[in-house]
């Protein structure tokens, strides 16, 4: 089968000239792919298919949606709810009930919480968190590890200097349009790292409002990692909050957290809780949510009932499915099966990361990695099949899709392995090679 990609580049290249930087999230960008070759965008998708603008008909082995369609996209369960709530009003001058069922299942999962609140994206959710810890200390200060959004709280680490969020998952991120006055209210400290985190600690402790971090991304926690943090967190009188924006539900029912036992005062959760309608989550201790009283944390299109509906289906769904066992299950299936592949083409990969959330590594020289990783992408797509590094299974990823991916990526390594043998990677590449962090686009 023969596939041609026109209309989807055709149409990114025109949508740069009325969208800055041509979309609305930075990893949808097409740049972070196949420049000029990627589909950009789709007509249909379902389960784990797509039909982009040319009617080519895709299985998507990337993300579900950079994370969010945990149970495959446009799920049965989660339409048919959605629709009814369509139906009935998606919106009203009352509040919809689901809002408080929702509330009332995310404290029974997480019996350390006592409430909740919500909003529309995961860094909204961050942002959030970051103003109720801030009113429930008196203070400002903030440290952090990881990457949590795009707002001002987070960008004004790089105010003190541009490099700190390079190894935070997002390089380059400039700071520009961040008052200059949140210089020094952001302080970064690296995973696992006791001895940083601590020195942090030591030196700000007592001006922290809160520490905010994921409880695991790639690595799991060192032991004692996460339980010394908290333990500076209650000694200093910080606010502890994790960020489950992408990890939560994959790796087991709830979060990250309840499975290595720690405990924060305030957690925050998206993209997967609600599979591909918009919603975000803050749950914490009353003693801290309470504050949130004496500021105003307040919009109207938080109250709309599609993705309140969405979450409450998709965690009845991630339960009844026992979602984590399987994502565990089909990740490891695939990555075993496609690291084998390449090892047999002489390609030294390795996959990083949980087997529900991971990323593809390129083991070769690293002026190599990017155009090797482009590569990968390329000779997928042209074979009907979304591949880049980060892979995260969903539950509508079967045996039957590894399995017809097999020889497609028998084909891709054999391409590859002979690429890398005869030093010829760039000229095997139809476009440059992608993009990993951010870029001025327009
Ligand atoms: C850990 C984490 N926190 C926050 C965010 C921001 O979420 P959103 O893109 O929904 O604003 C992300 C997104 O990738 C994330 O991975």
């Amino acid at each position: 089968m023969t596939f041609v990609f026109e209309k989807g580049p055709s149409l990114y290249k025109h949508a740069k000239n009325f969208i800055p930087g041509g979309t609305q999230l930075l990893s949808k960008r097409p740049e972070m792919f196949l420049p000029d070759l990627w589909p950009a965008y789709y007509k249909k998708a379902k389960g784990v298919e797509v039909w982009d603008l040319d009617d080519n008909h895709l299985i998507d082995m990337t993300t579900a949606g950079i994370g969010t369609c945990i149970l495959g996209y446009a799920d049965d369960d989660v339409n048919t709810a959605v629709k009814s709530a369509v139906d009935e009003g998606s919106m009203a001058t009352l509040n919809c009930p689901e809002e408080v069922e929702l509330a009332e299942l995310l404290c029974d999962i997480h019996p350390w919480a006592d409430m909740a609140r919500f909003t529309r994206s995961g860094g909204e959710a961050l942002t959030v968190a970051v103003r109720i810890a801030r009113c429930a200390t008196g203070r400002e200060r903030i440290a952090f590890c990881g990457y949590h959004g795009w707002h001002d709280w987070y960008l004004a680490t790089n105010l003190s200097d541009g490099k700190n969020l390079s190894s935070h998952l997002l390089p380059g991120l400039a700071p520009h349009g961040v008052p200059k006055g949140l210089k020094g209210t952001a302080v970064p400290f690296h995973y696992n790292d006791e001895v940083e985190v601590e020195k942090v600690f030591a030196e700000h402790g007592s001006e922290l409002a809160a520490v905010v971090m994921e409880p695991s991304r790639y690595t799991n926690p060192k032991p004692g990692y996460l339980e010394k943090i908290r333990e500076l967190a209650n000694k200093y009188g910080v606010v502890m909050i994790f960020d489950e924006v992408t990890a939560a539900w994959r790796m087991n029912m709830g979060g990250l957290h309840l499975k290595y036992g720690v405990h924060p005062d305030i957690a925050t959760f998206g993209k997967g809780t609600s599979n591909g309608f918009a919603l975000g989550s803050i749950i914490g201790k009353r003693s801290v949510m309470d504050a949130a009283q004496n500021s105003f944390i307040s919009s109207t299109y938080w109250t709309e009932r599609l993705g309140f509906v969405a979450g409450i289906a998709t965690l009845q769904k991630i339960r009844r499915e026992n979602l984590h066992e399987y994502l565990n299950h089909i990740g490891e299936k695939a990555r075993s099966t496609i690291t084998e592949i390449a090892q047999s083409h002489g390609v030294p990969i390795k996959y990083l990361g949980h087997n529900p959330l991971s990323v593809l590594s390129f083991d070769v020289e690293d002026e190599l990695k990017s155009l090797v990783s482009t590569l990968y992408t390329q000779e997928c797509l042209f074979r009907g099949f979304l591949a880049s590094k980060p892979f995260y299974p969903c539950l509508a990823l079967k045996d039957e899709h590894i399995a017809k991916f097999s020889p497609v990526a028998d084909e891709v390594f054999k391409t590859i392995g002979a690429g890398l043998k005869s030093r010829t990677i760039e000229s095997l590449l139809k476009t440059r090679a992608a993009d990993s962090g951010f870029k001025r686009l327009n």
